[in-house]
Protein backbone atom coordinates (compact mmCIF):
# COMPACT_ATOMS: atom_id res chain seq x y z
CA UNK A 1 0.00 0.00 0.00
CA UNK A 2 1.53 3.27 -1.38
CA UNK A 3 1.85 5.99 1.58
CA UNK A 4 -0.55 8.85 2.51
CA UNK A 5 0.18 12.19 2.10
CA UNK A 6 3.18 13.17 3.70
CA UNK A 7 1.40 16.40 5.60
CA UNK A 8 -0.87 13.29 7.44
CA UNK A 9 1.80 12.14 9.00
CA UNK A 10 2.44 15.62 10.82
CA UNK A 11 -0.96 16.83 11.73
CA UNK A 12 -1.97 16.45 15.18
CA UNK A 13 -4.83 16.31 17.37
CA UNK A 14 -5.96 18.45 20.72
CA UNK A 15 -5.24 17.36 24.32
CA UNK A 16 -8.51 18.72 24.93
CA UNK A 17 -10.63 15.81 23.28
CA UNK A 18 -7.80 13.19 24.61
CA UNK A 19 -8.91 14.41 27.92
CA UNK A 20 -12.25 14.62 27.54
CA UNK A 21 -12.46 10.68 26.65
CA UNK A 22 -10.08 9.89 29.41
CA UNK A 23 -12.43 11.23 31.87
CA UNK A 24 -15.47 9.88 30.21
CA UNK A 25 -13.94 6.41 30.99
CA UNK A 26 -13.80 6.69 34.10
CA UNK A 27 -17.27 8.45 34.29
CA UNK A 28 -18.81 4.75 32.62
CA UNK A 29 -17.04 3.27 35.50
CA UNK A 30 -19.23 5.05 37.85
CA UNK A 31 -16.98 8.09 38.84
CA UNK A 32 -17.96 11.63 39.25
CA UNK A 33 -15.71 13.72 37.01
CA UNK A 34 -15.49 17.58 37.49
CA UNK A 35 -14.98 19.15 34.01
CA UNK A 36 -12.60 21.96 33.12
CA UNK A 37 -10.90 20.11 30.23
CA UNK A 38 -12.93 21.74 27.22
CA UNK A 39 -12.63 25.40 25.83
CA UNK A 40 -16.80 25.73 26.12
CA UNK A 41 -19.02 28.38 27.45
CA UNK A 42 -21.47 26.35 29.77
CA UNK A 43 -24.77 28.67 28.90
CA UNK A 44 -27.06 28.13 26.16
CA UNK A 45 -27.54 29.88 22.93
CA UNK A 46 -29.72 32.77 23.94
CA UNK A 47 -33.13 32.29 22.57
CA UNK A 48 -33.61 34.86 20.42
CA UNK A 49 -30.25 33.66 18.03
CA UNK A 50 -32.34 30.12 18.42
CA UNK A 51 -35.24 31.84 17.52
CA UNK A 52 -33.94 33.25 14.36
CA UNK A 53 -33.01 29.81 13.24
CA UNK A 54 -36.07 27.92 13.94
CA UNK A 55 -38.01 30.48 11.85
CA UNK A 56 -35.14 30.23 9.01
CA UNK A 57 -35.47 26.57 8.73
CA UNK A 58 -39.42 27.18 9.26
CA UNK A 59 -39.39 29.37 6.11
CA UNK A 60 -37.12 27.19 3.80
CA UNK A 61 -34.24 28.99 4.00
CA UNK A 62 -32.32 25.74 3.65
CA UNK A 63 -30.62 25.71 0.42
CA UNK A 64 -27.16 26.58 -1.00
CA UNK A 65 -26.13 30.66 -0.54
CA UNK A 66 -23.33 32.37 -1.42
CA UNK A 67 -19.73 30.58 -0.83
CA UNK A 68 -18.41 33.16 0.75
CA UNK A 69 -21.58 34.36 2.87
CA UNK A 70 -24.47 35.79 2.81
CA UNK A 71 -24.61 39.99 2.49
CA UNK A 72 -26.71 40.75 5.23
CA UNK A 73 -24.25 38.99 7.77
CA UNK A 74 -21.75 40.83 5.87
CA UNK A 75 -23.25 43.95 6.59
CA UNK A 76 -23.67 42.82 10.21
CA UNK A 77 -19.94 42.36 10.21
CA UNK A 78 -18.57 45.19 8.75
CA UNK A 79 -20.63 47.31 11.46
CA UNK A 80 -19.06 45.05 14.28
CA UNK A 81 -15.74 45.10 12.91
CA UNK A 82 -16.04 49.01 12.40
CA UNK A 83 -17.63 49.18 16.33
CA UNK A 84 -14.76 47.10 17.80
CA UNK A 85 -11.85 47.62 15.04
CA UNK A 86 -12.31 50.93 14.20
CA UNK A 87 -12.43 50.66 10.52
CA UNK A 88 -14.84 49.14 7.75
CA UNK A 89 -14.00 46.64 5.78
CA UNK A 90 -15.28 45.84 2.17
CA UNK A 91 -18.16 43.02 1.84
CA UNK A 92 -15.55 41.34 -0.71
CA UNK A 93 -12.98 41.19 2.24
CA UNK A 94 -15.24 39.17 4.18
CA UNK A 95 -15.49 35.40 4.61
CA UNK A 96 -18.27 33.83 6.33
CA UNK A 97 -17.16 30.02 7.54
CA UNK A 98 -18.45 27.19 9.77
CA UNK A 99 -16.24 27.92 12.49
CA UNK A 100 -13.25 30.07 13.35
CA UNK A 101 -11.06 26.62 13.26
CA UNK A 102 -11.36 26.86 9.16
CA UNK A 103 -10.39 30.53 9.23
CA UNK A 104 -7.00 29.52 10.88
CA UNK A 105 -6.70 26.26 8.07
CA UNK A 106 -7.80 28.22 4.94
CA UNK A 107 -5.01 31.13 5.90
CA UNK A 108 -2.41 28.46 6.26
CA UNK A 109 -3.48 26.44 2.91
CA UNK A 110 -3.42 29.95 1.38
CA UNK A 111 -0.43 31.87 2.13
CA UNK A 112 2.16 28.90 3.06
CA UNK A 113 4.21 26.89 0.80
CA UNK A 114 6.60 24.14 2.15
CA UNK A 115 9.49 25.46 3.69
CA UNK A 116 8.00 28.53 4.57
CA UNK A 117 8.46 29.99 8.46
CA UNK A 118 5.26 30.07 10.46
CA UNK A 119 5.65 32.22 14.01
CA UNK A 120 3.10 31.56 16.60
CA UNK A 121 2.41 31.45 20.30
CA UNK A 122 3.56 28.74 22.61
CA UNK A 123 1.94 27.87 24.89
CA UNK A 124 -0.25 28.62 22.09
CA UNK A 125 -3.68 26.87 20.24
CA UNK A 126 -2.91 23.46 19.39
CA UNK A 127 -4.22 23.89 15.94
CA UNK A 128 -1.45 26.23 14.89
CA UNK A 129 1.51 24.40 14.85
CA UNK A 130 -0.18 21.08 13.79
CA UNK A 131 -1.26 23.37 10.60
CA UNK A 132 2.00 24.35 9.79
CA UNK A 133 3.03 20.58 10.54
CA UNK A 134 0.81 19.47 8.08
CA UNK A 135 1.76 22.05 5.21
CA UNK A 136 5.77 20.76 5.56
CA UNK A 137 6.22 24.75 6.85
CA UNK A 138 8.54 25.06 9.59
CA UNK A 139 7.16 26.16 13.19
CA UNK A 140 8.81 28.77 14.90
CA UNK A 141 7.26 29.06 18.34
CA UNK A 142 7.84 31.91 20.12
CA UNK A 143 7.59 31.49 24.43
CA UNK A 144 5.27 33.49 26.21
CA UNK A 145 6.73 33.72 29.84
CA UNK A 146 4.98 34.26 32.98
CA UNK A 147 7.27 37.20 33.78
CA UNK A 148 5.31 38.80 30.88
CA UNK A 149 1.93 38.16 32.03
CA UNK A 150 2.32 35.31 29.20
CA UNK A 151 2.05 38.26 26.23
CA UNK A 152 3.92 37.84 23.42
CA UNK A 153 6.43 40.01 23.21
CA UNK A 154 7.51 41.81 20.04
CA UNK A 155 11.32 41.97 20.71
CA UNK A 156 10.90 37.69 20.36
CA UNK A 157 8.92 38.45 17.14
CA UNK A 158 11.90 40.21 15.80
CA UNK A 159 14.41 38.17 16.84
CA UNK A 160 12.41 35.00 14.82
CA UNK A 161 12.06 37.12 11.61
CA UNK A 162 14.12 35.65 8.78
CA UNK A 163 14.38 35.93 4.92
CA UNK A 164 12.00 32.96 5.30
CA UNK A 165 9.58 33.71 7.21
CA UNK A 166 6.19 34.29 5.88
CA UNK A 167 3.55 34.27 8.51
CA UNK A 168 3.23 35.59 12.03
CA UNK A 169 -0.14 34.21 14.16
CA UNK A 170 -1.25 36.15 17.32
CA UNK A 171 -3.83 35.13 19.62
CA UNK A 172 -5.20 38.13 22.09
CA UNK A 173 -7.06 37.44 24.46
CA UNK A 174 -5.25 33.98 24.50
CA UNK A 175 -6.30 30.49 24.91
CA UNK A 176 -4.44 29.08 26.75
CA UNK A 177 -3.08 32.00 29.23
CA UNK A 178 -5.95 34.45 29.19
CA UNK A 179 -3.54 36.94 28.48
CA UNK A 180 -4.03 39.72 26.65
CA UNK A 181 -1.90 42.27 24.34
CA UNK A 182 -1.38 45.56 24.77
CA UNK A 183 -1.78 48.27 22.04
CA UNK A 184 1.82 49.16 21.52
CA UNK A 185 2.55 45.53 21.50
CA UNK A 186 0.36 44.76 18.59
CA UNK A 187 1.31 48.03 16.80
CA UNK A 188 4.75 47.11 16.91
CA UNK A 189 4.46 43.96 15.71
CA UNK A 190 2.16 45.38 13.28
CA UNK A 191 4.91 47.60 12.12
CA UNK A 192 7.61 44.47 11.89
CA UNK A 193 4.92 42.86 9.15
CA UNK A 194 5.31 45.78 6.93
CA UNK A 195 8.57 46.39 7.25
CA UNK A 196 9.55 42.68 6.26
CA UNK A 197 6.40 42.26 4.31
CA UNK A 198 4.54 39.62 6.11
CA UNK A 199 1.07 38.48 6.45
CA UNK A 200 -0.51 38.65 9.95
CA UNK A 201 -3.00 36.09 11.42
CA UNK A 202 -4.99 38.18 14.45
CA UNK A 203 -6.95 35.27 15.83
CA UNK A 204 -9.48 37.60 17.93
CA UNK A 205 -12.25 34.36 18.88
CA UNK A 206 -12.13 35.61 22.58
CA UNK A 207 -12.46 39.65 21.63
CA UNK A 208 -15.93 40.47 23.40
CA UNK A 209 -14.42 38.38 26.58
CA UNK A 210 -12.42 40.69 28.39
CA UNK A 211 -12.51 41.69 32.29
CA UNK A 212 -10.32 44.86 33.14
CA UNK A 213 -8.14 45.06 29.85
CA UNK A 214 -9.03 46.84 26.73
CA UNK A 215 -9.04 45.18 23.47
CA UNK A 216 -7.02 45.98 21.04
CA UNK A 217 -6.78 44.36 17.62
CA UNK A 218 -3.60 43.73 15.22
CA UNK A 219 -5.28 45.22 12.38
CA UNK A 220 -4.82 48.53 13.90
CA UNK A 221 -1.95 50.14 11.21
CA UNK A 222 -3.33 47.78 8.04
CA UNK A 223 -6.98 47.58 8.57
CA UNK A 224 -7.19 44.14 6.63
CA UNK A 225 -5.91 45.93 3.44
CA UNK A 226 -2.83 44.06 2.51
CA UNK A 227 -1.29 41.70 4.94
CA UNK A 228 -3.45 41.21 8.20
CA UNK A 229 -5.94 38.54 8.46
CA UNK A 230 -8.71 38.55 11.11
CA UNK A 231 -10.51 35.87 12.78
CA UNK A 232 -13.56 36.05 14.81
CA UNK A 233 -16.42 34.39 15.21
CA UNK A 234 -19.57 33.76 17.20
CA UNK A 235 -18.43 29.94 18.99
CA UNK A 236 -17.66 31.64 22.37
CA UNK A 237 -18.95 35.07 22.78
CA UNK A 238 -22.24 33.73 21.83
CA UNK A 239 -21.96 29.98 23.23
CA UNK A 240 -22.51 28.90 19.80
CA UNK A 241 -19.65 26.15 19.22
CA UNK A 242 -21.57 23.74 17.71
CA UNK A 243 -23.24 25.80 15.47
CA UNK A 244 -20.07 26.62 13.40
CA UNK A 245 -19.90 30.05 12.63
CA UNK A 246 -16.76 31.90 12.16
CA UNK A 247 -15.28 34.19 9.71
CA UNK A 248 -12.03 36.26 8.39
CA UNK A 249 -11.58 39.58 7.14
CA UNK A 250 -8.32 39.94 4.96
CA UNK A 251 -6.85 41.70 1.87
CA UNK A 252 -9.69 41.42 -0.85
CA UNK A 253 -7.28 39.49 -3.27
CA UNK A 254 -6.68 37.15 -0.63
CA UNK A 255 -10.44 36.55 0.36
CA UNK A 256 -11.11 36.00 -2.94
CA UNK A 257 -8.69 33.02 -3.85
CA UNK A 258 -9.92 30.98 -0.08
CA UNK A 259 -13.32 31.81 -1.48
CA UNK A 260 -12.42 29.18 -3.98
CA UNK A 261 -11.22 27.35 -1.31
CA UNK A 262 -14.37 27.22 -0.04
CA UNK A 263 -16.42 26.33 -3.11
CA UNK A 264 -13.95 23.20 -3.56
CA UNK A 265 -14.15 21.97 0.18
CA UNK A 266 -17.45 23.09 1.79
CA UNK A 267 -19.40 24.99 -0.96
CA UNK A 268 -20.47 27.10 1.58
CA UNK A 269 -21.48 27.97 5.41
CA UNK A 270 -25.01 26.71 6.91
CA UNK A 271 -27.88 29.01 5.94
CA UNK A 272 -29.78 29.09 8.70
CA UNK A 273 -26.87 29.45 10.77
CA UNK A 274 -25.81 32.98 8.85
CA UNK A 275 -28.92 33.68 9.86
CA UNK A 276 -28.83 33.53 13.15
CA UNK A 277 -25.62 34.83 12.98
CA UNK A 278 -26.93 38.19 11.98
CA UNK A 279 -29.26 37.98 15.02
CA UNK A 280 -26.66 37.45 17.49
CA UNK A 281 -24.18 40.70 16.23
CA UNK A 282 -27.38 42.94 15.65
CA UNK A 283 -29.65 41.43 18.74
CA UNK A 284 -29.95 42.24 22.18
CA UNK A 285 -25.95 42.07 23.72
CA UNK A 286 -27.33 41.12 27.51
CA UNK A 287 -26.97 37.22 27.58
CA UNK A 288 -23.02 38.39 26.63
CA UNK A 289 -22.78 40.63 29.13
CA UNK A 290 -24.48 38.46 31.94
CA UNK A 291 -22.51 35.57 30.71
CA UNK A 292 -19.24 37.71 31.44
CA UNK A 293 -20.60 39.40 35.04
CA UNK A 294 -20.60 34.83 35.70
CA UNK A 295 -17.06 34.58 34.60
CA UNK A 296 -15.51 37.27 36.31
CA UNK A 297 -16.98 35.47 39.58
CA UNK A 298 -16.09 32.48 38.62
CA UNK A 299 -12.37 33.66 37.22
CA UNK A 300 -11.62 35.23 40.91
CA UNK A 301 -12.96 32.35 42.84
CA UNK A 302 -10.50 29.78 41.05
CA UNK A 303 -7.42 31.83 40.74
CA UNK A 304 -7.95 32.28 44.50
CA UNK A 305 -8.43 28.58 45.00
CA UNK A 306 -5.73 27.56 42.85
CA UNK A 307 -3.64 30.00 44.77
CA UNK A 308 -4.35 28.38 47.92
CA UNK A 309 -3.14 25.25 46.81
CA UNK A 310 0.38 23.82 48.19
CA UNK A 311 2.90 24.44 45.29
CA UNK A 312 0.47 26.10 42.83
CA UNK A 313 0.51 29.60 41.93
CA UNK A 314 -1.48 31.44 38.97
CA UNK A 315 -2.28 34.51 37.89
CA UNK A 316 -5.14 36.35 37.37
CA UNK A 317 -6.47 36.34 33.27
CA UNK A 318 -7.68 39.41 31.68
CA UNK A 319 -9.63 37.46 29.27
CA UNK A 320 -11.38 34.52 27.84
CA UNK A 321 -12.21 31.77 30.12
CA UNK A 322 -8.91 29.85 31.12
CA UNK A 323 -6.73 30.58 33.98
CA UNK A 324 -3.11 28.76 33.19
CA UNK A 325 -1.17 27.91 37.18
CA UNK A 326 2.20 27.37 37.36
CA UNK A 327 2.98 23.75 39.16
CA UNK A 328 6.63 23.56 38.82
CA UNK A 329 7.36 23.68 42.49
CA UNK A 330 5.39 20.27 43.08
CA UNK A 331 8.21 18.31 40.81
CA UNK A 332 5.71 16.70 38.61
CA UNK A 333 5.56 17.23 34.46
CA UNK A 334 2.53 18.96 33.27
CA UNK A 335 1.04 15.62 32.09
CA UNK A 336 1.75 13.61 35.28
CA UNK A 337 -0.40 16.41 36.99
CA UNK A 338 -3.31 16.58 34.35
CA UNK A 339 -3.35 12.66 35.24
CA UNK A 340 -3.03 12.84 38.85
CA UNK A 341 -5.50 15.05 39.35
CA UNK A 342 -8.17 13.25 37.01
CA UNK A 343 -7.42 10.02 38.17
CA UNK A 344 -6.86 11.09 41.83
CA UNK A 345 -9.61 13.96 42.73
CA UNK A 346 -11.82 13.65 39.76
CA UNK A 347 -10.94 17.10 38.44
CA UNK A 348 -10.30 16.65 34.79
CA UNK A 349 -7.89 19.83 33.43
CA UNK A 350 -5.50 19.87 30.65
CA UNK A 351 -1.69 19.71 30.52
CA UNK A 352 0.20 22.54 29.70
CA UNK A 353 2.63 21.28 27.48
CA UNK A 354 -0.41 19.79 24.94
CA UNK A 355 -0.28 23.49 24.30
CA UNK A 356 3.32 23.66 23.45
CA UNK A 357 7.02 22.65 24.94
CA UNK A 358 6.62 26.53 26.84
CA UNK A 359 3.71 24.84 28.20
CA UNK A 360 5.44 22.62 30.68
CA UNK A 361 4.98 23.02 34.14
CA UNK A 362 1.78 24.62 34.05
CA UNK A 363 -1.35 22.86 33.52
CA UNK A 364 -4.90 25.04 32.19
CA UNK A 365 -8.41 25.00 33.74
CA UNK A 366 -11.29 26.33 31.23
CA UNK A 367 -13.57 27.85 33.99
CA UNK A 368 -16.72 27.64 32.67
CA UNK A 369 -18.36 25.72 35.24
CA UNK A 370 -20.66 27.24 38.41
CA UNK A 371 -18.80 28.96 41.57
CA UNK A 372 -20.02 25.20 43.62
CA UNK A 373 -18.19 22.81 41.01
CA UNK A 374 -14.80 25.33 41.27
CA UNK A 375 -15.06 25.38 45.34
CA UNK A 376 -15.75 21.49 45.17
CA UNK A 377 -12.98 20.67 42.80
CA UNK A 378 -10.44 22.86 45.12
CA UNK A 379 -11.23 20.99 47.82
CA UNK A 380 -11.11 17.40 46.03
CA UNK A 381 -7.26 18.93 44.61
CA UNK A 382 -6.39 19.76 47.95
CA UNK A 383 -7.33 16.34 49.48
CA UNK A 384 -5.65 14.66 46.55
CA UNK A 385 -2.67 15.75 47.88
CA UNK A 386 -2.81 14.93 51.55
C1 LIG B 1 -7.72 30.57 20.06
C2 LIG B 1 -8.80 29.84 19.38
N1 LIG B 1 -8.99 30.02 18.07
C3 LIG B 1 -9.96 29.36 17.41
C4 LIG B 1 -10.81 28.49 18.06
C5 LIG B 1 -11.83 27.72 17.28
O1 LIG B 1 -13.09 28.26 17.33
P1 LIG B 1 -14.32 27.57 16.57
O2 LIG B 1 -14.94 26.62 17.52
O3 LIG B 1 -15.23 28.70 16.20
O4 LIG B 1 -13.80 26.88 15.36
C6 LIG B 1 -10.66 28.28 19.43
C7 LIG B 1 -11.52 27.32 20.14
O5 LIG B 1 -11.22 26.80 21.18
C8 LIG B 1 -9.64 28.98 20.12
O6 LIG B 1 -9.43 28.81 21.43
Amino acid sequence: MKKMASGMYNILGEGAFEYLAKAQALEREGKKVLHFEIGQPDFPTPEHIKETAYDSIKTNFTGYVAATGILELKQAIQDEVEFSRGFRPDTEQILILPGAKPGIFFTMLGLVNPGDEVIYPDPGFPTYGSVVKYLNAREVPIALNEENDFRLDPKDVEEKITEKTKLIILNSPQNPTGSVMKKHELEKIAELAEEHELYVLGDEIYSKMLYDAEFHSVTIRDETKERTILLDGFSKSYSMTGWRLGYIVGPQQVIEKMGLLMINALSCTTSFVQKAGITALKGDQEPLFEMMRSFRIRRDAIVKGLNSIPNFSCLTPEGAFYTFPNIKKTGMSSREMADHLLYNAHVCCLPGSSFGPNGEGYIRFSYATSVDTINQAIRQIRESFN
